[in-house]
């Protein structure tokens, strides 16, 4: 344990010099520094303390659910300092017959729906791109599952009157704003918001959310990027028209052709990231590891955003030859799955992989698709272990 807490708070460390570069150029470091507690003890790697950012170290994504101070966290701005959901209020407005405002209490006498869902950042795995791109260099691990439950969003919006008119729902959060930095506001498509998945969700793994979730209240989009559940609601807004701000445009945005690894890509040559792509990683062993000859058990969890995952194949000969996992019980539309997969090794030195296939016959690639931001990299995992 205590070797384990060394080796994090040495990652930690070094994480926190590479993290530090904004995605955003206008995100200067301002002098008034959060002065909320890091969870460091839990063992999160802290990716920037100035935001607060964690990520999950690898060998934690071994459960369906992740335990709420285990679970990943991504803030592009202060959270809020002062936040009382006895006073809270939502308002819901924009293109409705009926503009509402809801406090938290009227909020939860509304009919509550559970989503298990994967939540994964978009620029997860952005450390692994070369060459680089700038932003929070996470790892493995800017992704966690749990239990969200709250109203379906469409029942508040149909609450509201919602017009034939919206085309677009915006979240507004009470993110504190670091000097003339954008706020954080984004829109989704109204398909998506009246979806019976999409929440607003209160809560996580059966408690309230906590003050690093979005207390009291977020946007719960399944299967999409975590850009897109929006904390700390305060503000939900029907457009006519896409939301257009620094967060949808030039941020959270791809592509709309493969590019080659540095190439600058026009920004009307792409379009608004949504839903995640299929991914596996190895949980276990750790890279690097040296374990005894014998059984092996390599492990780990495997998700698709709004797809299932098909099947998941490991080989332990860097690749040459697959073998395929054994899926776990636990099942869910929009969350990961849990794999296994034992080989009995000698004395060596073993390359074990991990590949996904999804039901829209997607597969993880060999090599990362490169894009400026860094976003959904998905390559198939990879450890090297020793066995003696
Ligand atoms: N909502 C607000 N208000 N402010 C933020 O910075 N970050 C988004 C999203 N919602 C963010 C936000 C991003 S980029 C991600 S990946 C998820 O929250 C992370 O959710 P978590 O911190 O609960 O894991």
């Amino acid at each position: 344990m205590n070797s384990r807490r060394t080796f994090f708070k040495q990652i930690s460390g070094a994480a926190l010099a590479a993290g530090a570069a904004p995605v955003f150029a206008w995100a200067f470091p301002d002098k008034t520094e959060s002065t909320i507690s890091l969870p460091g003890e839990d063992g999160m790697i802290v990716r920037s303390s100035r935001f607060v950012d964690l990520e999950t170290p690898v060998e934690y994504l071994n459960s369906w659910l992740t335990p709420v101070p285990h679970f990943f966290v991504r803030n592009h701005m202060h959270e809020p300092s002062e936040l009382d959901p006895t006073t809270w209020k939502l308002s819901i407005g924009g293109e409705v017959e009926k503009p509402l405002t809801l406090s938290l209490s009227q909020l939860q006498k509304l009919e509550t729906h559970s989503v298990v869902n994967t939540l994964e950042c978009a620029g997860n795995g952005r450390g692994f791109h070369r060459p680089q791109v700038p932003g929070i260099q996470w790892g493995k691990g800017a992704v966690s599952t749990a239990k969200f439950t709250g109203p379906c969003l469409r029942d508040v919006l149909h609450q509201a009157g919602l017009k034939s008119s919206g085309k677009h729902v915006m979240f507004r959060g009470l993110d504190e704003i670091p000097g003339k930095v954008p706020p954080f506001v984004r829109s989704i498509p109204i398909e998506k918001a009246l979806d019976s998945d999409t929440l607003i969700a209160t809560h996580m793994n059966g408690a309230p959310l906590t003050k690093h979730h979005g207390l009291p209240a977020r946007a719960l989009v399944p299967g999409w990027i975590g850009a897109a559940s929006c904390k700390w609601l305060t503000e939900i807004k029907v457009l006519d028209s896409e939301f257009v701000g620094n967060f949808m445009n030039p941020g959270y945005r791809l592509p709309n052709q493969p590019v080659k690894p540095g190439d600058v890509v026009k920004p009307e040559d792409t379009h608004v990231v949504t839903s995640l792509n299929v991914k596996s990683v190895i949980s276990g062993p750790i890279d690097g590891s040296t374990l005894r000859p014998g059984k092996i058990s390599v492990h780990g969890a495997a998700w698709a955003g709004e797809a299932d995952v098909a099947k998941v194949e490991v080989s332990t000969d860097g690749g040459t030859s697959w073998k395929p996992a054994t899926l776990g019980k636990e099942q869910s539309r929009y969350a990961w799955r849990l794999w296994q997969h034992e080989f009995a090794a000698k004395a060596g030195e073993y390359s074990v992989l991990s590949r996904a296939t999804d039901t829209q016959g997607r597969v993880q690639p060999e090599s990362p698709v490169w894009n400026p931001s860094g976003y959904l990299f998905n390559a198939i995992d990879q450890v090297k272990i020793h066995v003696s």
